[in-house]
């Protein structure tokens, strides 16, 4: 069994470091099997949402595999069009029954439009009532941040944004550093990027360790304390990603990779046209 690391969120609850994503894996049928290659291998955290339209594939993976449903994570997020107390707590039942569970590891706002203050307050309860460990947000990076910080009686496991070596989130970090809250990474390979995989750095450290550039940027990711769950749909990639835990990069090396940050994102859509953009696909039930 590959090694894995877990990080204790600030509720006490131990989230897998490392896992899968399965944004723009298409379809329950491809996003099940995609989870059940990932199960195989090793993998034990999920990171999927009711945008990515492959809910029951994910729910239809975790029991097939036979896994006991404890070790496995995972992770879904809410759309604005289900966003407000009552709207909320309505669309968390629909999102067990297409998940196929009792319960929720960790559950996020998923943009921050919308009443999403209503929306998190509906997510509290869902703790209390026990469908949901765990809550957080996504791509909360304005002044909406923190109000939610404010207003929140349980505070934000995790905070879901892009996140990779030229924008490693140093300032953000600082801004949910006393709520405890941790960064999970999304693009954490730069959404693939050729330039940002195929640097100098990474090439030179993969030779050092006989790993691939992938595996040192997701190494850097294990070490800087971030969480991370890459895409793959291919076999190869998906066994390599995994692949990062019998291996340590130096402080020096850590160092070197820091030089990388240049700010710059891959995703760039501003926040009206992201408000603008929200009602591309139609919620499922
Ligand atoms: N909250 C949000 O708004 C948000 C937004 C975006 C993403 N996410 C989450 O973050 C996850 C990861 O983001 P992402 O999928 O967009 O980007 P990513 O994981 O940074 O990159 C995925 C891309 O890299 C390729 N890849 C994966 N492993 C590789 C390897 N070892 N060598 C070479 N290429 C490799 C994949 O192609 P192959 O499939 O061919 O391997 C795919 O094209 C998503 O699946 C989702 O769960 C959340």
């Amino acid at each position: 069994m590959t090694k894995q690391t877990y990080i204790t969120l600030n509720n006490g609850c131990e989230i897998p470091q490392f896992g899968l994503g399965v944004y723009m894996v298409p379809g329950d049928e491809k996003a099940r099997q995609n989870c059940l290659d990932a199960l195989a291998l090793g993998y034990r955290h999920i990171d999927t949402a009711h945008a990515y339209q492959n809910e029951r594939g994910v729910g239809a993976a975790v029991k097939e595999s036979g896994i006991p449903r404890n070790e496995i994570w995972i992770t879904s997020k809410l759309w604005p069009s289900e966003y407000g107390e009552q709207a909320t707590a309505e669309g968390i039942d629909k999102m067990l029954k297409r998940l196929g569970t009792d319960y929720i590891d960790l559950l996020l706002l998923h943009q921050q439009f919308g009443d999403y203050i209503g929306a998190y307050k509906a997510m509290e309860k869902a703790v209390l009532d026990g469908k949901v460990r765990s809550i957080g947000l996504s791509n909360f990076e304005s002044e909406r941040l923190e109000e939610v910080l404010d207003a929140a009686v349980i505070k934000p496991a995790v905070l879901q944004v892009e996140c990779h070596p030229y924008f490693p989130q140093g300032e953000l970090k600082k801004r949910i550093a006393e709520a405890g809250t941790v960064i999970e990474c999304w693009y954490p390979l730069g959404h693939g990027d050729s330039g940002l995989m195929n640097e100098p750095v990474f090439t030179e450290l993969a030779k050092k360790y006989n790993k691939t550039n992938a595996q040192i940027i997701l190494r850097w990711h294990i070490q800087e304390g971030n969480i991370i769950f890459p895409k793959s749909t291919n076999p190869e990639h998906l066994r390599e990603n995994i692949d990062i835990f019998d291996f340590a990069l130096t402080e020096d090396e850590m160092a070197q990779i820091k030089k990388l940050d240049k700010g710059q994102r891959f995703f760039t859509l501003g926040l009206a046209e992201q408000e603008a953009s929200l009602g591309a696909w139609k919620p499922e039930d």
